[in-house]
């Protein structure tokens, strides 16, 4: 059904039930922005409800969805892989499928609930991001993948094992973000545990402080062979609580 079509259905059903021309017209409004398939990303975001695009990830006038609207618009229609560390709810995982229309989406997540959220073209693996031999699976299934979303424990040897791991699986071009990185200075760690969503399911042995140095000694890493013509990254780009590395499409050996 096109736009037209969709319009004339609603107005019919509106004139049949005798609804005033100001109250059609917005009902009309909201049924377009919802079901539109061709609805931007902030669009796809409020239907599906993920909360990417709320004010606690905007700064000075820019959100994630943005951020993301720009990096990915290359990829929209495109026979792209794209795996999410952190699924939750599902809904992030059904506004990329919505957003590629060709893709196909991955989920990983340690909490086994979230095995429920699979469908056409999304696939979900649950373990941990910071277990090799899960991340291994994992790409065993997919393949080399276009883009990969760190929105999982927000624990930074989390982030840094799937980091580590996955920008070798990334293909040349790809794209590598790290959200809410506003979290990697959380120094409480019974707070960590209990209040962020998931949590329980790590080990309950393993220290999951966050100390910003261990990731900061990587972003300097990346910075240092950028400045000296080496590595593989084209570009690592931060925003607020966000940030974006770009794989190159050709590399250069480390010296
Ligand atoms: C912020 S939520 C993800 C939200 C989702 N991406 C969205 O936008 O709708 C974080 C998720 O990370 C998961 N998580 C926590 N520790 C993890 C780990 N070690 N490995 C993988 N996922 C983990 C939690 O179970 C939770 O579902």
């Amino acid at each position: 059904m096109n736009r037209e079509m969709l319009h004339k259905k609603v107005q019919e059903v509106y004139v049949e039930e005798g609804i005033t021309g100001i109250t059609r017209r917005v009902i009309a409004k909201c049924f377009w922005y919802f079901y539109s398939p061709f609805a931007n990303m902030k669009q796809l975001a409020k239907r599906h409800g993920t909360d990417k695009g709320a004010t606690y990830h905007t700064f000075n006038g820019i959100n994630y969805l943005d951020l993301y609207e720009q990096h990915f618009k290359a990829f929209k229609y495109k026979h792209i892989k794209l795996l999410e560390i952190g699924v939750y709810g599902g809904a992030s995982l059904r506004m990329w499928k919505e957003y590629f229309a060709n893709g196909r989406i991955y989920g990983l997540d340690i909490d086994p609930a979230c095995k429920q959220y699979e469908e056409d073209r999304i696939s979900i693996e649950i373990g941990s991001q910071a277990d090799e031999r899960v991340l291994e699976k994992l790409c065993e299934n997919c393949g080399e993948l276009d883009i990969v979303i760190d929105d999982g424990s927000h624990v930074n040897k989390h982030i840094l094992a799937s980091f580590k791991y996955l920008v070798g699986k990334l293909k040349p071009g790809g794209i590598y973000v790290i959200e809410d990185l506003g979290c990697s200075y959380a120094l409480d760690e019974d707070y960590v545990r209990q209040k962020w969503p998931g949590m329980k399911y790590n080990n309950p042995d393993e220290r999951l402080i966050n100390n910003r140095d261990e990731l900061n000694k990587v972003f300097e890493e990346i910075i240092y062979d950028l400045d000296h013509f080496q590595g593989e990254i084209l570009s690592i780009q931060f925003w607020n609580n966000i940030c974006f590395i770009v794989k190159a499409p050709f590399s250069e050996p480390r010296k």
